[in-house]
């Protein structure tokens, strides 16, 4: 059964957009993207969760407690990306649709943010379009979960 709600999960680091280098990730702070987030989510009659955490734990606890409340996930997980089996576990264990989200079109940086361990257990990425990436991510999702009703 469908709930109409996401969450939107945010990995290290990201509560310092805004200040954090603002020449790859723009301007706005992590909470006027979810002000961005929360009015296109509404627009799509949908209700988002957002959270925040600099511990991988924490988004880990955080995606198990959303295996029953909501539809899909939005899931930035910065660094972790790259690095974290867990999460990698972890998506897969709660089973729900996850897209994965980045400000940044990683495969124009560093060689080291091209790989990712997250990719192969969600059901599509979004990089590159900086916060307007949120936005496209709940349209992909919905439109997964067939909630997108254009
Ligand atoms: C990021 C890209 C990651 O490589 C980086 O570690 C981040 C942010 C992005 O949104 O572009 O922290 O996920």
């Amino acid at each position: 059964m469908l709930k109409g709600r996401i969450l939107v999960l945010q990995g290290p680091n990201l509560n310092l957009l805004g200040a954090r280098e603002t020449d790859v990730y723009g301007d706005l702070t992590l909470e006027g993207i979810h002000e961005l987030v929360h009015a296109h989510a509404a627009r799509r009659h949908v209700a988002v969760e957002t959270f925040q955490s600099n511990h991988e734990g924490a988004l880990i606890d955080r995606l198990h407690a959303a295996r029953d409340d909501v539809d899909g996930v939005l899931f930035n997980a910065g660094a972790y990306t790259h690095s974290s089996l867990a999460l990698r576990d972890a998506i897969t264990a709660v089973s729900l649709p996850v897209v994965e989200i980045h400000l940044s079109n990683v495969h124009a940086r560093e060689a080291f943010r091209h790989h990712s361990l997250l990719t192969p257990v969600c059901i599509g990425v979004v990089a590159g379009f900086g916060w307007r990436s949120y936005l496209l991510g709940i349209d992909a999702l919905l439109g997964h979960t067939g909630q997108l009703n254009e």
